[in-house]
């Protein structure tokens, strides 16, 4: 932590403890959020979006704010089709199903979302969840559990690794994106016994891409199942929009893709694809798909409609990869300090000297009117301070010189640059 914050008056306490204080354990975080604040910024953890006018505007404090932090990646929350589909199912099969998918929570939307994801990825099964969270939960909890193990990336998103430790399996974590690392552990992994890898197409704190192809093969040749999970990827890269695995041509060997509606499909919901063709018992064996309520109808049918219109979206992708190509360039040229070397996908990561820093930082966009996301460790890798940039289609070239003009001119009021 940076020195410039102030420090905890009173630090967590044995006293605090002793008395069973079942807060006790978050002190240290209460404390240094109260620091940050008591230095002057606002609080960039709690802003709210008064108004928002676009895929890429809102009103925020009272000022209208090009938005960069959003991971609506393809831009699709205003598209008039997916609106007017939401629209249209709220009215015929009401505000919610008040049921699990398999007593009364499926309706024909959820069938003919599924239908959508099975002919996007080309793939035999297909299955919603009601968040990314809970499909990544569900299918690795429930297909690796005790005495089997899962292989994966040490920088895997929190889902990832609450559904290992849901599953109970052996948990065997490598370094990011190194090949021979995963190799290795794969090679000290009893003979005979269930293996899982677990990769991201596209890791969402420094916006780099994993060596899937290299991967895949190796987990293969270890006997080992793989799933990927393509949050970030669907929709823009790769051909058809499918992902880092279609991208490196390697999709066919992948067993699980795992995704998400809440970034390019631009709603909420998640889901698996496959073509094991066992994959149909998951429906009755996963507790997170079971023990909860589905999608709304809404929901669904704005899913459907959004994933049907990706399958078209070349001219959207080309448009994004020439926003994240000039906005990489030219924080570069500006003398940032950037996560990857070259754009690897619609995520850009700046990374901040420290907390301090990167809260000023925040604040000095957010005051001239460019939202991004400020990440702080334990979510960061090597306990990095990042302000993430996730780009959209609908971010017109101007827009992204204004961005840049935003970020030259917060960069020298802060001392950054
Ligand atoms: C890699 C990855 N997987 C899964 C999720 C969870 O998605 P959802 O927002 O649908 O719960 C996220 C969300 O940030 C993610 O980044």
């Amino acid at each position: 932590m940076s020195e410039g914050i102030s420090q905890p008056d009173q630090p967590v306490t044995r006293e605090a403890r002793a008395k069973g204080d079942l807060f006790a354990k978050f002190d240290e975080l209460i404390q240094m959020r109260e620091g940050l604040l008591a230095s002057g910024v606002e609080d960039p953890f709690n802003l709210v979006m008064e108004k928002v006018l676009s895929p890429t505007r809102a009103i925020c404090n009272g000022r209208e704010t090009i938005l960069l932090g959003t991971y609506d990646y393809m831009g699709m929350t205003f598209d008039p089709d997916v609106i007017e589909a939401g629209k249209q199912a709220l009215a015929d099969f009401g505000s919610g199903t008040t049921g699990s998918r398999v007593l009364n929570g499926t309706y024909q939307g959820h069938k003919e979302c599924e239908e959508a994801l099975r002919e996007f990825y080309g793939m035999d099964h297909a299955m919603v969840f009601s968040t990314g969270y809970q499909a990544n939960l569900g299918i690795i909890s429930t297909i690796a559990g005790k005495g089997d193990y899962v292989v994966l990336d040490i920088d895997s998103h929190a889902s990832i690794w609450d559904g290992c430790a849901m599953g109970k399996a052996e948990i065997v974590p490598f370094k990011h994106n190194d090949v021979e690392a995963m190799e290795k552990r794969l090679k000290r992994i009893p003979e005979g016994a269930g293996i899982l890898v677990v990769l991201e197409g596209v890791y969402s704190m420094l916006g780099d891409t994993a060596p899937l192809k290299e991967m895949i093969r190796i987990a293969k040749d270890h006997g080992a199942m793989v799933l990927v999970d393509e949050a970030h990827s669907m929709g823009f890269i790769g051909e058809n929009g499918r992902g880092v695995a279609e991208d490196q041509g390697v999709l066919d060997q992948v067993d699980f893709v795992i995704g998400t509606f809440s970034k390019s499909v631009g709603t909420v919901g998640g889901f698996c694809v496959s073509n094991h063709p066992k994959f149909e018992i998951m429906r009755l064996v996963c507790r997170p798909y079971v023990f909860t309520a589905s999608l709304p109808p809404s929901v669904v049918a704005t899913a459907a409609t959004s994933i049907r219109k990706l399958m078209h979206g070349s001219n959207k992708r080309a448009h994004l990869w020439e926003n994240s190509r000039t906005l990489h360039k030219g924080l570069r040229d500006l003398g940032f300090d950037l996560g990857t070397e070259e754009p690897e996908s619609a995520i850009i990561a700046v990374i901040m000297p420290d907390l301090e820093q990167g809260a000023a930082m925040w604040e000095a966009l957010i005051e001239n009117g460019l939202y991004v996301n400020l990440a702080r460790p334990p979510a960061t890798p090597a306990n990095m301070t990042l302000l993430r940039c996730s780009l959209c289609a609908e971010h017109s070239s101007d827009e992204v010189e204004q961005i840049l003009a935003i970020f030259e001119k917060a960069g020298k009021a802060v001392g950054i640059i």
